[in-house]
């Protein structure tokens, strides 16, 4: 909307205005995720505003233009926040931006005279993505009372529009809207400050004359640290996903283990029991994380209603409803929250790569086709996956591919493929050992055939475990750090990696399978704290 230019306030409080009325219809719509704030009493309000900085709020979106040349910043907006904790907490917010543009994120710490700034650095796409950032237990005698966002010089042309909804912030306990000022922008030649005169001016932002410092990359969380190449998944189940809150910050996407698959939602049918799910949803939400729906189609554990069904038509109908049915009420209560789902899970056997005969035997391919339908119907952004093991196994592989070309080629709503990736170092009675060759391969067949269908299909490594059970740590940091070379050379087409599991405190692979023991297979051991194989990972 355009106003005249000497009404300019005005046009700004209008569009506040406007802003709000949509923010709160969107809590209407979405009645979990605001209303804490209210109970809570938390502020409410979005207002970006920089002297060289032009800002428009649009509904649940704020527009902020930047202009910025070589050896300036353009500006920042800067939102004072009060009232967080020391504890846990998490600033999340989704960004975009007209161009891929790394952002500095300040964090501003303590009060006047006594502050500490701690930076980190992202880099924005053009579409929307969820950005959480830890913000408590960064500095324990400080708190924190400034974020600010600095679109990087480094823009196209200078100029660019940076794209903000839903700033929240959001501890253990809290869920609360902060309160957002407005100041100056900062031109490095001049340094204008806080020309507003809102808000005070901190640590090395502010003085006369100083040369605004080229954004420092310092990087804390392994999600910021792949923030331009994938998200990093966790994976953990009903009785111990709060246990790792003091590591799960380096996570931005979370897979529940058991809690939503078919055996622990659907066990009787026309009944379904999402309490689980649900629970564990908000926890991690609210812990900035996106959510990867596993599994809406798998043959094990399958409850009889539907295993034991020998009509075809019946059985696609009770496919059909339950896939609908799940995936509707997670994007009811969750919004695009859950972004992804692995619709179906380890169709095709081992060995000689035919399908295996559950739900196949009664209503071939078709039982695949009518899962993917009904997921689409229900969620049109959610990509939806095909989800399967061994697919460095080239028999396996191959009928996997013969079995998307397939599904493409009638027009089925698949968006990609997830490579399970259990993987294994020899020792420790373990007497096999995965190639990265097999693996890099798999991942060169999926593209090739994205390329030949002219289909695009993202890549997701989807349950990463290395079975490790002579808990030989310089093997594994070597066994992850190939693996994470390859992932990274292939970030155009993997979009999330994620380990099953987080922590050697508890693994499915522990006493399972035949091996003995645990299989100490992740990047942090029992007592939560980084292995080589973190550094591996995370230093490159
Ligand atoms: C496993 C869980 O980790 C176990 O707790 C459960 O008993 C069985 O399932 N492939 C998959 C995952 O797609 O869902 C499986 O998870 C591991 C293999």
């Amino acid at each position: 909307m355009e106003y005249p230019k000497g009404n300019r306030l005005a046009g700004r409080i209008m569009r506040l205005k406007k802003f709000f009325g949509i923010f709160l219809s969107l809590i209407m719509v979405f009645p979990f995720a605001a209303c804490d704030v209210f109970k809570e009493g938390g502020k409410t309000s979005v207002l970006w505003v920089s002297q060289t900085m032009e800002t428009v709020s649009d509904g649940d979106e704020t527009q902020i233009t930047f202009v910025a040349s070589d050896n300036k910043f353009g500006g920042y907006a800067e939102s004072g926040v009060s009232g967080m904790s020391d504890e846990d907490t998490f600033l999340s917010v989704d960004l975009k931006a007209t161009a891929e543009i790394p952002v500095k994120v300040e964090f501003v710490y303590g009060s006047v005279g006594d502050q500490t700034v701690v930076y980190s650095q992202i880099n924005i796409g053009t579409e929307y993505e969820n950005y959480a950032f830890r913000t408590g237990n960064v500095l324990s005698n400080k708190s924190l009372n400034k974020i600010r966002l600095f679109p990087s010089y480094n823009a196209a042309g200078g100029y660019g529009i940076l794209y903000v909804k839903n700033l929240t912030y959001n501890d253990y306990y809290l869920n609360k809207f902060f309160e957002v000022k407005t100041v100056a922008s900062q031109d490095a030649g001049e340094n204008s400050g806080n020309g507003s005169g809102q808000g005070d001016q901190s640590g090395n932002q502010g003085g006369s004359g100083e040369q605004q410092p080229v954004v420092p990359v310092t990087a804390t969380y392994l999600y910021e640290k792949y923030s331009q190449y994938f998200k990093i998944g966790m994976c953990a189940g009903d009785s111990d996903y709060r246990n790792y809150g003091d590591i799960d910050g380096h996570y931005n996407s979370f897979t529940c283990e058991n809690e939503m698959k078919l055996y622990t939602i659907g066990n009787n049918e026309g009944q379904y029991d999402y309490s689980k799910a649900d629970n564990m949803l908000r926890y991690m939400i609210n812990r900035g994380k996106k959510i990867r729906g596993h599994a809406l189609i798998w043959y094990n554990g399958a409850p009889q209603w539907l295993t034991g069904c020998r009509d075809k038509q019946q059985l696609l109908n009770k496919i059909d409803t339950y896939c609908y049915n799940v995936v509707k009420h997670f994007k009811d209560s969750f919004g695009d929250s859950v972004y992804c789902w692995d619709v179906v899970n380890e169709a095709i056997n081992d060995g000689n790569g035919t399908y295996r005969d559950c739900f196949y035997g009664v209503a071939g391919i078709d039982f695949i086709k009518t899962a993917f339908r009904a997921a689409r119907r229900a969620d049109p952004n959610a990509k939806l996956f095909y989800n399967d093991y061994n697919m460095d196994d080239r028999t396996k592989r191959n009928a996997v591919i013969n079995m998307l070309r397939e599904l493409i080629n009638d027009g089925v709503p698949i968006d990609g493929v997830g490579m399970q990736a259990h993987y294994a170092i020899q020792g420790g009675g373990v007497n096999y050992e995965t190639s990265i060759n097999n693996v890099e391969s798999a991942i060169n067949a999926f593209e090739n055939l994205a390329e030949e269908t002219g289909h695009p299909l993202e890549i997701h490594i989807t349950e990463l475990d290395i079975r490790n059970h002579g808990n030989n740590n310089a093997a594994l940091a070597q066994k992850y750090k190939e693996l994470f070379e390859v992932f990274r050379r292939h970030s155009n087409s993997i979009t999330c990696v994620t380990t099953w599991g987080i922590c050697d405190a508890y693994s499915w692979l522990d006493n399972s399978q035949g091996y003995s023991g645990k299989a100490y297979p992740f990047l942090f051991d029992e007592g939560h704290n980084k292995k080589a194989a973190f550094d591996a990972v995370f230093n490159f």
